[in-house]
């Protein structure tokens, strides 16, 4: 398993190969798989800015695409003093992989905070043609 630390780590490094010449704001995101594999993702922007993909459904859909089913914890290192929740849309896209999932949000500074994606995310929008 890989700890928090090493995880943060990842997310941190990951950030700074973020596309982001519009916003100037990197993102970096580090996911652990239940299988211990480890995803990395950075935020890439795009010319029609809302085509833009965020670093932490970057690492997720690497992550879902390498095979990898089912997630233990999510590192999400942002350049800002305050520590950066993912958005809204990340957050559902992340509900949708995992019904449980722990967030570290963590920056340069060294500051970090642990969260569970169901108290950041408490009523998801579930697929009814999946139930
Ligand atoms: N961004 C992320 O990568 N993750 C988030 O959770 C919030 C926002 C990115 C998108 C965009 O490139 C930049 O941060 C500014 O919104």
């Amino acid at each position: 398993m890989t700890g928090r630390s090493a995880l943060m780590a990842a997310a941190l490094e990951a950030r700074l190969r973020a596309h982001a010449p519009y916003s100037h704001f990197l993102v970096g995101a580090a996911l652990e798989a239940s299988d211990g594999r480890v995803f990395t993702g950075c935020n890439v922007e795009s010319s029609s800015y809302g085509l833009t993909v965020c670093a932490e459904r970057t690492a997720l859909f690497k992550a879902v695409s390498e095979g990898a089913r089912g997630f233990v914890r999510i590192a999400v290192a942002a350049d800002a003093s305050a520590l950066t929740p993912p958005c809204g849309a990340c957050r559902q896209v992340l509900r949708d992989h995992c019904a449980e999932l722990e967030v570290i949000l963590c920056n340069p500074r060294g500051e970090s905070k642990v969260y569970q994606l169901s108290e950041l995310f408490p009523h998801p929008f579930h697929d009814q043609m999946l139930s």
